[in-house]
C-alpha cells in the first residue's frame, strides 16, 4: 500500500523537533481530519539553512513532513514557495489515493512558515495563509 520511501520516512523521519530563535514558524491543521503540522526555519538571505517540524499526524503526513523539509532545506524561500504536495507526493514514489489530503499539510505548513518570515520583515501584513485557519499561530511569539 504504502511505498518504501514513505515507509522509510515515516520510520525515520528527518528534520523533527524545533529550532531555537526559529524566524519563521508556520502551523496548519488539515481540514479533513484535525492533525496538526508546526515547521520552524532558520531564513537568512532569503535561503532556508535550516528546517525542522513535529507533525501531529498520521504516517502518511509525517513522511510528507519529512520529505517536504528535504525538499526546501537549502533553498531560497521563493523556491520553497514553488514546493507543491504533488512533487513531495512524487519524490515519496506516490501516495494512496486517500492519503493525498495528507501531503497538503506540508505544503501549507511551510507557506505559513514563509508568510510569517516576510510578515516579520515587513513584506505582507497578512494574517495567515492558512486556508483552514486552525487559530493556533496566534500562540506564536514575534521576535
Ligand atoms: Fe490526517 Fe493523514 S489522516 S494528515
Amino acid at each position: 500500500m504504502y511505498s518504501e520511501k514513505v515507509m522509510d520516512h515515516f520510520a525515520n523521519p528527518r528534520n523533527v523537533g524545533e529550532i531555537e530563535g526559529a524566524n519563521a514558524v508556520g502551523e496548519v491543521g488539515n481540514a479533513k481530519c484535525g492533525d496538526i503540522m508546526k515547521i520552524y526555519m532558520d531564513i537568512q538571505d532569503n535561503v532556508i539553512k535550516d528546517v525542522k517540524f513535529k507533525t501531529f499526524g498520521c504516517g502518511a503526513a509525517i513522511a510528507t513532513s519529512s520529505m517536504a523539509t528535504e525538499m526546501v532545506k537549502g533553498k531560497t524561500v521563493d523556491e520553497a514557495l514553488a514546493l507543491t504536495n504533488k512533487a513531495v507526493m512524487e519524490a515519496l514514489d506516490g501516495l494512496p489515493k486517500e492519503k493525498i489530503h495528507c501531503s497538503v499539510l506540508a505544503e501549507e505548513a511551510i507557506q505559513s512558515a514563509i508568510e510569517d518570515y516576510k510578515r516579520r520583515n515587513g513584506e505582507s501584513d497578512k494574517d495567515s495563509k492558512c486556508e483552514f485557519c486552525c487559530h493556533k499561530c496566534s500562540d506564536v511569539t514575534e521576535e
